[in-house]
């Protein structure tokens, strides 16, 4: 297996000298670069490539696609086993979340093909675009268009920080669900660095995923009165930096009364002057539980404790849902015959994932590549070559049994 080499073809895309972290932002030239190498590895191994215009890409091992015009995913009724991850990362992100689950893909394919296997049922390495929600805000872009989950016009006139459309970016309005999902591809399997230390403490290297953990973003806009930092008595401020502020170790509590989690990561601040009280302080919250209510009434009360600091503070509070994953349970059949086959631990997740969206239409699973530091989306998340390894030969095996039988 030649894991390290290939990991070495990409390791410097897209990679910022300073942080030692990732910028590879969906349709940019990073990303834009390894969909190229994407296309390059399929070649070689003679594996025709489609898309389905909304800028997912797929590479055919077994029957080759009926066509490759955008719009068309491969032929149906092939019944195929799809595997395969995203290319794009968070900002400074780390390397494996995402390319491992395409570069182990590729690599699989190999293995089978190097043990003399074919498959009966194609399979199908797949890139997916947008994953991470950080360039059009919306994650798992590419797979909730492909699967319906999002109005192809909704998605096209998503904006980046820039106000480029995700239409310009892709070149045209997305071709949205494909109404065969279900009859070419009969099962997705996506590989993916673990992002926790369960498997750390389970002393494995590659684990199963049982669950995904229901999830969401909420955009909070605080608006108050731009005014001068120096001639602005204290008494007369509107000041949506103070609501911010509240807001942020609001969530933190709430979450924590409810064994959830919240994140304010992202925040944006008008006119961001030193010397100025700000006029907005727009805020991302990303909240994530077990259970669909505890989520629900997390949400509820950090936008109640915001609506509270926002009257006390003179500012105005609008809340706009951004995106919304509902939990995931990965089909019990599938799992566990995976689990059995590779005598592998299984685990729930807080993390989002293609694999959650296509799960509402196709028999999904997840396989997890031990983590090291247990850390993420950030440069120090980890694997060691050793376990990317064995991520292979797990998926190598997986891909044997639902394809090659
Ligand atoms: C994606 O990695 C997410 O969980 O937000
Ligand atoms: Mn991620
Ligand atoms: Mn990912």
């Amino acid at each position: 297996m030649r894991f390290r080499e290939s990991w070495d073809e990409i390791a410097p895309v897209g990679r910022d000298a300073g942080s030692g972290g990732y910028l590879r932002y969906a349709l940019t030239e990073p990303e834009l670069r390894l969909r190229e190498w994407f296309r390059a590895q399929a070649d070689l191994r003679g594996m025709p490539v489609s898309a389905d215009g909304n800028g997912n890409l797929f590479a055919w091992w077994g029957d080759p696609p009926g066509d490759t015009r955008d719009g068309d995913t491969g032929r149906a009724g092939t019944g195929a086993v799809l595997t395969g991850s995203h290319f794009d990362s968070v900002p400074h992100g780390g390397a494996y979340d995402g390319p491992l689950g395409i570069v182990s893909a590729f690599l699989a394919v190999d293995e089978l093909r190097a043990a003399g296997a074919s498959p009966v049922r194609p399979v199908v390495v797949a890139a997916f675009v947008e994953e991470e929600g950080a360039r059009f805000g919306v994650p798992c872009l590419g797979s909730r268009l492909l699967t319906g989950e999002i109005d192809p016009d909704r998605a096209a006139g998503l904006r980046d920080a820039a106000g480029v459309s995700f239409a310009d970016a892709l070149g045209a309005r997305p071709a949205g669900a494909d109404p065969a999902l279900s009859d070419r591809f009969a099962a997705f399997v996506e590989l993916h660095v673990e992002q926790g230390r369960a498997l750390v403490d389970a002393g494995a290297p590659v684990g199963v995923a049982s669950a995904i953990w229901p999830h969401g973003r909420w955009r909070f806009e605080l608006r108050g009165e731009g005014n001068h930092a120096g001639t602005t008595r204290m008494a007369d401020r509107r000041d949506p930096m103070l609501t911010f502020a509240f807001t942020v170790l609001a969530a933190n509590k709430e979450a924590r009364l409810r064994g959830a989690h919240a994140t304010v990561g992202r925040v944006a601040v008008a006119p961001n002057a030193t010397n100025a009280v700000p006029s907005t302080v727009t805020c991302w919250l990303d909240a994530r539980a077990a259970a669909p209510e505890t989520l629900r009434e997390l949400v509820e009360a950090v936008h109640a404790k915001a609506a509270e600091r926002a009257r006390r503070d003179g500012t105005e509070l609008t809340v706009t849902p951004e995106s919304a994953t509902p939990l995931v349970t990965f089909d019990g059949g599938l799992t566990g015959r995976l689990a059995h086959l590779l005598a592998a631990p299984v685990l729930p997740t807080g993390a989002g994932h293609d694999a959650g969206v296509l799960a509402a239409r196709l028999p999904t699973a997840m396989l997890f590549v031990r983590n090291p530091t247990g850390v993420s989306h950030s440069p120090a998340e980890s694997a060691t070559d050793d376990d990317c390894a064995a991520g292979v030969v797990a998926l190598a095996r997986v891909l044997e049994e639902l394809a090659c039988r």
